[in-house]
């Protein structure tokens, strides 16, 4: 299968690329990446030496460079590439709309032109908005976002689905909760408080932090994009959840456990613009019909990703300074 991956560099698109060249050594990938802030090519650089990988810098609203990268008789696009961090979209939605919306489009288009034969839309449970205790978000129920984060990928999925309909485009999506493991950019909570910690820098808590997530292991999410690569009904959306779901204190209160830090660390501070409260995704569905489920339990994943942040202070480092960005630009040109 020669797949097309938009997003690689980023955290969830570079560990897919790592567990499929695993699983498949023979099959050709490309990573079509953007490398924005978020995109590090250190996160891939065991790929880099496979022979069956191949990187493009490219962005997904530029309809050329996306005729030229996708080969002739591309099996699936998978779409990674994104702005993702609500906090940003607070500060400043452009990049969001063009990313996130337009680059969609764009690649919808491209995809079609192309015959690409399957395309797997990589979405959020963030589209579902915030949801009371006991209620869940299941695959049929109306969009309902609430950041600009959210309503952009909310957008992008409007897309999808209109791009099924009206053209007859082989389209899944998968809407994901949140994930978390080795290779993730140190603005999310479990990174940015890992990394923070192991320095003793304060712990930033929005809010009174009981806001809930159901957390994820980034492999066992990528074990779901794998079965519903393969396996998922045309036209089908999938949520994909950990059934870990937590308030942000116990997250915290538990790294800080497992690391021996104190909880003095963590420090409430004004409380993020509309955070939604609470997340929940009704995952029975690829459960049902897939046979997927997660297999890391969180408190196990948890321990695996801080041994890994412990074994990688240069990787740490160089995401932290944006020395990796320094390195791409004397590559690429200024990025
Ligand atoms: P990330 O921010 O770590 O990576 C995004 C990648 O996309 C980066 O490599 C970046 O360079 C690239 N990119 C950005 N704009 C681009 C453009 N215009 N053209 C080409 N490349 C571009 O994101 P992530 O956490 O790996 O998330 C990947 C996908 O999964 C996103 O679509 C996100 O919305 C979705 N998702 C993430 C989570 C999560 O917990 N991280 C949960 C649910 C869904
Ligand atoms: P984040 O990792 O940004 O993911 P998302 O907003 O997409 O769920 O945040 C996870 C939760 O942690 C969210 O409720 C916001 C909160 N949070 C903090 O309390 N402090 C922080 O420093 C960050 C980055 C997030």
């Amino acid at each position: 299968m020669a797949l097309f991956i938009t997003g690689g560099a980023g955290f969830i698109g570079s560990a897919f690329i790592r567990t499929w060249i695993e699983r498949y050594p023979a099959e050709t990938v490309i990573n079509f990446d953007k490398l924005t802030y978020a995109g590090n090519l250190d996160n891939v650089a065991e790929a880099a030496r496979h022979p069956t990988y191949r990187f493009i810098h490219g962005d997904i609203c530029d309809a050329e460079a996306l005729r030229a990268a996708i080969p002739d008789g591309c099996d699936a696009i998978v779409h990674f590439a994104a702005e993702s961090h609500v906090d940003r979209s607070i500060l400043s939605a452009r990049e969001f709309i063009l990313t996130n919306v337009l680059g969609t489009q764009v690649l919808l288009d491209v995809a079609r032109e192309k015959g690409v034969r399957r395309f797997l839309h990589i979405s959020t449970d963030e589209v579902g908005g915030s949801l009371p205790e006991g209620r869940f978000f299941r695959e049929d129920d109306p969009l309902v976002p609430s950041s600009p984060y959210a309503a952009s990928k909310a957008a992008a999925e409007h897309l999808v689905r209109a791009a099924a309909h009206t053209f007859g485009l082989d389209a899944v999506i998968t809407r994901t909760s949140n994930n978390y493991g080795p290779y993730q950019f140190p603005e999310k909570l479990i990174p940015l408080a890992l990394t923070n910690a192991l320095e003793n820098r304060p712990i930033p808590v929005y809010g009174d932090g009981q806001q809930v997530r159901d957390w994820i292991h980034v492999d066992d999410n990528c074990a779901a994009l794998r079965v519903v690569l393969e396996k998922g009904q045309p036209g089908a959306t999938y949520h994909i959840g950990g059934r870990s779901p937590l308030p942000n204190r116990t997250v915290l209160l538990t790294l800080l456990d497992l690391l021996g830090k104190p909880a003095s660390l963590l420090t409430e501070v004004a409380d993020r613009l509309g955070h939604d409260r609470r997340y929940a995704v009704d995952c029975s569905r690829i459960e049902r019909e897939l046979g997927w489920r997660p297999q890391i339990p969180f408190v196990e994943g948890l321990a695996q990703t801080i041994a890994w942040y412990r074994e990688h202070p240069t990787w740490v480092a160089r995401a932290r300074s944006g020395e990796y960005r320094q390195y791409y630009a004397r590559m690429y040109g200024a990025l």
